[in-house]
């Protein structure tokens, strides 16, 4: 049985109407970009697909349980890659990585041991001591990738995960991506690079918060 993450008539309005009557299914199994200009609703509806935020009316279900929690924690089942990294400035890679674990329950050592496996996919083991705050947006960008990926979540969220990578660093972060929907995760990707749609299974565009394709 197919876990698929399912929108029904999505509509948020905050002043304005943000996003209007999206319905969209994010099937397990595939990697799903969601491109559209900037502003057209990208990041507000991956934070309504992940349960961080509240629709004002219609729901996002994964097989049937409702994502919005009532307090803005997801569940979980959830992990995501921020547009603006949401990292620990102050912290080191590896630590950045492994909190994400840790929060999960995993214990230290082991949680280090993951996290250090998963800045070798992105390339950066050698970066596991440094601190955040002195990396490169790019070397950000992939322990913003690391931490998203470590979980093994049943739904990654990526909110343009590859806007700051080089041609090389942004083909591992797609085959890492396709990799996460090999093992049946549900996988959305947030882009407005075409290169990035082409390389993803499946295609929904948003324009001024409507689904356009
Ligand atoms: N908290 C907010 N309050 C009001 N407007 C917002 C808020 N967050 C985003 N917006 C606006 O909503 C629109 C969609 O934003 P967003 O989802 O970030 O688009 P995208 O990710 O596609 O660039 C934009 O016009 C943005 O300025
Ligand atoms: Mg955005």
């Amino acid at each position: 049985m197919s876990r698929d993450l399912v929108l029904e008539h999505i509509t948020y309005v905050n002043g304005r109407t943000l996003l209007d009557d999206v319905c969209v299914t994010f099937p397990a199994g595939r990697v799903t970009a969601l491109s559209g200009p900037s502003g057209s609703g990208k990041t507000t509806l991956l934070s309504i697909a992940g349960g961080l935020l509240e629709p004002t009316s219609g729901t996002a279900a994964l097989a049937g349980q409702e994502m919005w929690t009532g307090s803005g924690d997801p569940l979980p089942e959830v992990a995501f890659v921020l547009q603006v990294y949401g990292l620990v400035p102050i912290l080191s890679a590896r630590e950045n990585v492994s909190i994400a674990l840790r929060a999960r329950g995993i214990a230290p050592a082991d949680a280090d041991e993951a996290a250090e496996a998963a800045l070798a996919r992105f390339g950066i083991a050698d970066l596991g001591e440094r601190q955040v705050e002195e990396l490169s947006g790019g070397q950000m960008q992939r322990v913003a990738c690391a931490r998203g990926f470590v979980v093994g979540a049943e739904v990654l969220l990526a909110d343009e995960p590859t806007s700051e990578l080089d041609e090389g660093n942004r083909g591992v972060v797609l085959a890492e991506l396709r990799e996460e929907a090999a093992r049946g995760a549900v996988v959305v990707v947030a882009t407005h690079d075409p290169a990035v749609v082409e390389a993803c299974d499946l295609h929904i565009a948003l324009d001024e918060g409507r689904v356009v394709r």
